[in-house]
């Protein structure tokens, strides 16, 4: 009777012991590796989108999809564009044409006619959104030959349709669109060559957005770890960003904000955190002194050349900014930065309390004053009404000028 009793638990516990060499033999089960692959990086790790990422990191999910990197490409639809589509406020009109953004059958064009001649007719489709829409928002069409810029942008301040910057005033050539210009707006694309010039792209395999495995790396390995249930042990499948060096952290941010960047020497999409970026890409401009570092765009050049960066050890992005958070206009949340330095018994603010105070203590308004880019000036149909738009510099400074504005 004992026995029957033993023998049969080592019946069950054999074939519990099989089942479990089995589920391990075979890797994990179907519903585990159900992780759907957008994309392949060029080391063939997967991009598998945020989507993935919200059933166990659900908070920052959340306020990932609030912010500008999120917000910053999508594929078109009729209401992710903020032009209008009304009558009399949908065109713009150029020299030899108008072009006017129309709604067919349920897909946004841009329908540009000469208006001279045979009054030749193009119907462009627009396909991709650049631009959370803070500033602007540009347009890609993906054509037979490849993606391109429509002329017809969509400009914030003006809430008008504009001739796209620097497109001459009449009907052109629409303008080829390459990694290097999808570099700082996406988060990864494959053209069909490494070629850096290559204008050609698999529509359903770009990961748009800034999205989370722009600044994580490809997660796909990540997703399926986690998902077997074994992260109480040591999770190597993506890179602390917490451990890395301050080069290397600033690097994350510097690969789309230290301006240009056109000395490309590896593909863009190439580089991934922890990489140097220096092997990847240098400005043209990194040898000039910093005053003539443009606001837009380059961050990073301006920040390294103020004091605050250069006689602290620690300063990078992140001091300031929370990477998973929108936070435009929170200055409250700002100036305690500032304020956690600058503390009594270091350097702290010359001025008398009662200006400081007529101010609102407010830090920042003074010491990185909003100054218009010089290379974000946006063309409207006169030549000379040039609209310049203003970036918060990063060079943390005394501005003189900033307090006889006050
Ligand atoms: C099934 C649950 C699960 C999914 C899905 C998941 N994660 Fe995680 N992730 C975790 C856990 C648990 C940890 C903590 C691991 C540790 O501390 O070793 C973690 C840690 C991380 C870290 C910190 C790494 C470090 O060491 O600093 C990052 C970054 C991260 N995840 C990003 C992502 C991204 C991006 C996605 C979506 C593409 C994702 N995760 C999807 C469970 C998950
Ligand atoms: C080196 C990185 C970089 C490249 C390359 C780049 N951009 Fe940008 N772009 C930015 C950054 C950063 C901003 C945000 C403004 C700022 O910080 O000055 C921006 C802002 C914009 C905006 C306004 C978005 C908004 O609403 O705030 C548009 C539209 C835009 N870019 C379109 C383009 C197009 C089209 C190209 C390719 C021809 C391009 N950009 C290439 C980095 C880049
Ligand atoms: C713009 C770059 C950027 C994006 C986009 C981004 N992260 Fe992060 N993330 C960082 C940085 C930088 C850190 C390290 C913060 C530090 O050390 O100060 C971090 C830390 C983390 C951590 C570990 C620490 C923590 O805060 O819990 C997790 C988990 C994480 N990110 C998940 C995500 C997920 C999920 C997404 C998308 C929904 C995402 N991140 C999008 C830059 C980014
Ligand atoms: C792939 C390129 C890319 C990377 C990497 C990147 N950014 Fe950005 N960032 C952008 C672009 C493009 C915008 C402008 C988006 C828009 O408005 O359309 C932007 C906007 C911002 C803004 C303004 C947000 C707002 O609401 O106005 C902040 C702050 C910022 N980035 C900080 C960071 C920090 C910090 C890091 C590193 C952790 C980082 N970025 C990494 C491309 C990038
Ligand atoms: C990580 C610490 C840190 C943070 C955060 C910080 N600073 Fe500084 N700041 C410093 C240090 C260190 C110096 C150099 C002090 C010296 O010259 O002895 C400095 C210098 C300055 C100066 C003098 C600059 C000059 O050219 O003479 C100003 C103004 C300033 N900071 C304002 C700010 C403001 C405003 C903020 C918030 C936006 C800020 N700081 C955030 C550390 C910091
Ligand atoms: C000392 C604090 C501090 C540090 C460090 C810092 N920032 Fe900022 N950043 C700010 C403040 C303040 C703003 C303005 C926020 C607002 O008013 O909405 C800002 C705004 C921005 C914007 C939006 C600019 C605009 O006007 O549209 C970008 C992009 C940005 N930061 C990127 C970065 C990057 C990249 C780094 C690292 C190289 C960095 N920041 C480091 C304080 C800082
Ligand atoms: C109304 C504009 C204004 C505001 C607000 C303001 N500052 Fe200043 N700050 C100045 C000016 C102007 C100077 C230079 C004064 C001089 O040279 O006599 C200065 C000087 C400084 C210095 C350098 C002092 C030195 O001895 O060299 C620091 C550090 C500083 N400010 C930090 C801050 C911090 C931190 C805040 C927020 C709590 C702040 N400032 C708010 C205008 C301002």
């Amino acid at each position: 009777m004992k026995k029957k009793i033993f023998v049969g638990l080592g019946l069950v516990l054999l074939g519990f012991i099989s089942v479990k060499l089995y589920d391990y033999l075979s890797g994990p089960s179907e519903q585990y590796t159900d992780v759907k692959v957008i994309a392949y990086h060029y080391n063939g790790e997967g991009y598998v989108g945020s989507e993935s990422c919200m059933e166990c990191h659900g908070d920052i999910y959340e306020t990932h999809l609030q912010t500008a990197h999120y917000n910053t490409s999508e594929f078109t639809t009729l209401d992710n564009i903020h032009g209008s589509f009304e009558e009399g406020k949908n065109a713009v009109r150029l020299m030899d044409a108008d072009i006017t953004i129309v709604d067919k059958n349920g897909h946004p064009f841009q329908v540009a006619r000469l208006n001279y001649g045979d009054r030749k007719q193009f119907d462009w489709s627009m396909d991709i959104t650049i631009g959370s829409g803070l500033k602007g928002q540009t347009f890609l069409t993906n054509q037979p030959d490849g993606l391109h810029q429509l002329q017809a942008s969509y400009f914030v301040p003006t809430d008008t349709w504009i001739n796209s910057p620097n497109y001459a005033n009449m009907l052109v050539p629409l303008r080829p669109v390459n990694d290097q210009c999808l570099k700082c707006h996406i988060t990864f694309a494959k053209s069909n060559n490494e070629n850096l010039n290559s204008n050609m792209y698999d529509m359903s395999r770009m990961v748009l957005g800034v999205d989370c495995e722009k600044c994580h790396g490809p997660a796909e390995k990540h997703v399926i770890f986690q998902r077997k249930g074994i992260g109480t042990q040591k999770d190597t499948t993506l890179l602390a960003l917490a451990s890395l060096s301050r080069q290397q952290r600033l690097d994350v941010c510097a690969s789309c904000h230290s301006g240009l960047r056109s000395n490309q020497i590896q593909n863009p999409f190439k580089f991934l955190p922890g990489d140097t970026l220096s092997k990847f890409s240098k400005n043209f401009n990194s040898l000039r002194p910093s005053s003539s570092l443009d606001v837009h765009g380059n961050q990073f050049g301006l920040l390294i050349s103020s004091k605050c960066f250069t006689q602290s050890e620690q300063m990078d992005c992140m001091t300031c900014h929370d990477p998973h958070r929108n936070q435009r206009g929170q200055s409250g949340y700002f100036n305690s930065k500032c304020i956690g330095c600058h503390q009594p018994n270091t350097i702290t603010c010359s001025i008398s309390e009662t200006k400081m105070a007529a101010n609102n203590n407010n830090c920042i308004q003074c010491h990185m004053p909003i100054i218009p880019s010089r290379s974000m000036q946006v063309q409207l149909t006169k030549l000379e009404e040039s609209t310049p738009i203003g970036v918060r510099t990063h060079n943390i400074a005394i501005y003189p000028e900033a307090v006889a504005n006050e």
